[in-house]
């Protein structure tokens, strides 16, 4: 018997919905990355060469994700050309004969319909973000990605979440352990049964301090939620840093919903920071042929200086 069925709720039906909706937040300043983000969105800063918002597309896509909601905000435009057609830059690759890049940016085009952005218009917090993408969301089962969270595996994060959503039913977040004293930084678990893999979640809260987290069982920016946290998020009600909070959301539904955390396979880059967004440099172009070689050159040499 899988963890998933021994703690599924009473009641409950064991066949749930396909996962077939994300939603992405990309609304924040950024203004971490000052002055990149002045007059750009930090979702379009690229990771070698692709923006971080077609890594989290891509990764939604390949775990059978159909439709997208992209909650914006002012200065966001960008992002949404990026999944539009570019003519212009089609007529020009097709005239000066560069058949690989054209058939690499038709690769990833979005079918017609399947993205829509709803505006984000002051900024409340995530669980405001994703309340405004209630309409998009409907009774359906959602993923969440923040873009920021980059995660370098061997299968797609999210289609680890799918997999497990559909093994469990319910709520499902990717989740890491952190080093103690980092737990302010995160959405932290409390857990109950665990097989080492999926762990059933008990508690939730959101940036504790170090001493009163419940474990070191961190959230990244993957979920898959029930359409319930919207009636939640509904009632906004503030949580840490007064802002709304997605995880205070996700706690409600503890003991309704079958709930668990899913220690994923991978590595999760926080490019949010900028020593995360370095790494995640570093990391991915490893993972290039093109590159790895050159990569590895210059880095034994930066080494050697040290
Ligand atoms: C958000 C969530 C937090 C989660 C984190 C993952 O925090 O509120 O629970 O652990 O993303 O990246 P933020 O990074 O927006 O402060």
């Amino acid at each position: 018997m899988t963890l998933g069925s021994r703690t599924r709720i009473q009641g409950e039906p064991s066949v749930t919905k396909p996962l077939r909706k994300a939603v992405l937040p990309v609304a924040g300043l950024g203004t971490r990355f000052l002055p990149a983000t002045k007059a750009m969105a930090k979702e379009m800063l690229p990771v070698v060469d692709k923006p971080l918002i077609q890594y989290a597309v891509e990764e939604a896509r390949a775990a059978g994700i159909e439709q997208f909601c992209l909650v914006t905000g002012r200065g966001k435009t960008a992002i949404v050309e990026h999944f539009d057609i570019a003519f212009e830059l089609e007529a020009t690759l097709r005239q000066r004969g560069k058949e690989a890049d054209l058939r690499n940016l038709r690769s990833w085009q979005m079918e017609p319909g399947a993205m829509v952005t709803v505006r984000q218009q002051e900024p409340l917090g995530l669980g405001h973000a994703i309340w405004c993408a209630r309409a998009f969301v409907g009774d359906d089962p959602f993923a969440i990605l923040l873009p920021d969270d980059l995660v370098l595996s061997q299968t797609p994060c999210t289609m680890q979440l799918a997999n497990a959503y559909y093994e469990t039913g319910g709520c499902v977040v990717a989740v890491t352990e952190v080093p103690r004293d980092q737990t302010n930084r995160y959405g932290i678990l409390d857990i109950g049964a665990d097989d080492g893999r999926l762990a059933e979640v008990r508690g939730l809260v959101e940036k504790p301090a170090p001493e009163d987290a419940p474990s070191n069982l961190s959230i990244i920016g993957r979920y898959v939620l029930m359409p319930q946290v919207i009636q939640h998020l509904s009632r906004m009600e503030r949580g840490a840093g007064n802002e709304v909070q997605l995880t205070d959301a996700m706690a409600k539904m503890i003991g309704t919903v079958p709930f668990h955390g899913l220690r994923y396979e991978g590595r999760r880059f926080d490019c949010g920071d900028k020593i995360g967004f370095l790494e995640a440099q570093i990391a991915f172009a490893l993972k290039r042929p093109d590159m790895a070689e050159a990569v590895k050159g210059f880095l034994k040499n930066y080494c050697a200086e040290l």
